[in-house]
């Protein structure tokens, strides 16, 4: 592996260890930013990293708006001191008075989230209203993802304004999540989002006509976040996530995503060479994702004829002619296919910058609860 990803002194990381390689994290976080064109067009999701220092780094470089996947990690972002966290989850159950209790925790946070139904919207609005507050709420567009949202159409304009209308809560624009999206061919990418986005700016129109504000359009993860900077829409705002930390899926799949690195890999060390062309690594599926099809979990940079042929918890077996050069001890870098939720298997992740080991940072939100 290239000088990037030097450590002079290993001794005391963990295996398997999460190591952040801070100036490459630093890089990809300019880059994204370079792509935007404009940092207030950005509101990167936190979901990729987690980690509290990581978000004073978008915020040391004017990243004011901040997006989330949990509570936890909206609780993450306000201690880390920003001032706009869009929470872009439906809120139900017992979620509906933790985000009361959010908006007293944090009363300085600008603080939004999603919603698709009417019965859980009028729940948070009721929730607001008898706590004294009030909170802004994004309907969640479904513009083919089928995973969340309504679709453009009547239904969905009844539900924003009967968000406009309710007492507590504050109709915030829409949230549009495109992973569906996410094709490797640029060409085919960008027609797939242009047409996804004429029906988005249709179904605003046809709200801001009835007299609905539309204040914003919070769209584009990675891959597709490129495209929609392109386009003149000044209330767009971008929430790519896993580009901060980059991963071997992304950067294999999508060739044109120039410009980012993978800056969270994983140490793992050699635990035995059971056979002649056999080693055996401490990465098992507890250290690394496991969302990806066995095999293709990890790339190893420095093994680069291996095959993974077995995968257990703490173990990773991969066969290569190189064998007779590892020896248990030996250390290596794995760059995780999916790092998001690599992270988040993780309690700390060493820090290493100019090839030391310069302190660790938590992983704080992987926990699901942290105060409210
Ligand atoms: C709602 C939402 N927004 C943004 C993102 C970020 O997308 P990406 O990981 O492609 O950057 C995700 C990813 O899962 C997501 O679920």
């Amino acid at each position: 592996m290239d000088s990037a990803y030097r450590i002079d002194d290993v001794s005391s990381i963990l295996s398997p260890g999460l190591v952040v390689f801070r100036d490459l994290v630093a890089a990809n976080i300019d880059r994204m930013i370079e792509i935007a064109g404009d940092v207030s067009r950005l509101r990167p999701h936190c979901k990729t990293h987690k980690m509290r220092e990581v978000a004073e780094m978008e915020l040391a470089r004017g990243i004011t708006k901040h997006k989330a996947a949990t509570i936890a990690e909206a609780e993450m972002l306000a201690q880390a001191g920003v001032k706009d966290v869009f929470l872009a989850y439906n809120i139900v159950g017992p979620n509906i008075e933790r985000a009361v209790h959010f908006r007293k925790k944090f009363p300085e946070v600008q603080f939004s989230v999603t919603g698709d139904h009417p019965r859980p919207v009028a729940q948070l609005g009721d929730a607001m209203q008898s706590a004294g507050t009030s909170i802004e709420v994004l309907l969640d567009l479904d513009i083919g993802r089928n995973r969340t949202g309504l679709p453009p159409g009547e239904a969905a304009i009844a539900l924003y304004e009967q968000i406009a209308h309710t007492p507590g809560l504050v109709p915030a624009g829409l949230h549009v999540y495109d992973g569906h999206l996410g094709i490797a061919d640029p060409a085919e990418r960008r027609a797939a989002v242009e047409a996804a986005w004429t029906q988005v700016l249709a179904f605003r129109d046809a709200l801001t006509s009835r007299g609905l504000p539309v204040p914003r359009i919070v769209a584009g993860g990675t891959p597709q976040f490129p495209i929609y900077a392109t386009f003149p829409e000044p209330t767009a705002e971008l929430s790519p996530g896993t580009c901060v930390f980059h991963d071997s899926g992304y950067g294999e799949k999508f060739a044109d995503l120039t410009g980012f690195r993978p800056a969270a890999l994983v140490l793992t060390r050699v635990i035995s060479r059971p056979t002649a062309n056999r080693v055996t690594f401490d990465v098992g599926t507890k250290g690394v994702a496991s969302d990806p099809p066995m095999g293709q979990r990890l790339v190893l940079p420095d093994l680069p004829d291996a095959v993974q042929v077995l995968q257990n918890e703490e173990h990773l077996v991969v066969e290569t002619s190189q064998a007779a050069r590892w020896s248990p001890g030996d250390w290596t870098l794995a760059i995780p296919t999916h790092v998001c939720p690599t992270s988040a298997l993780h309690r700390q992740a060493s820090v290493v910058a100019e090839g030391r080991v310069i302190g660790a940072w938590d992983v704080v939100s992987r926990d699901r609860q942290l105060t409210v």
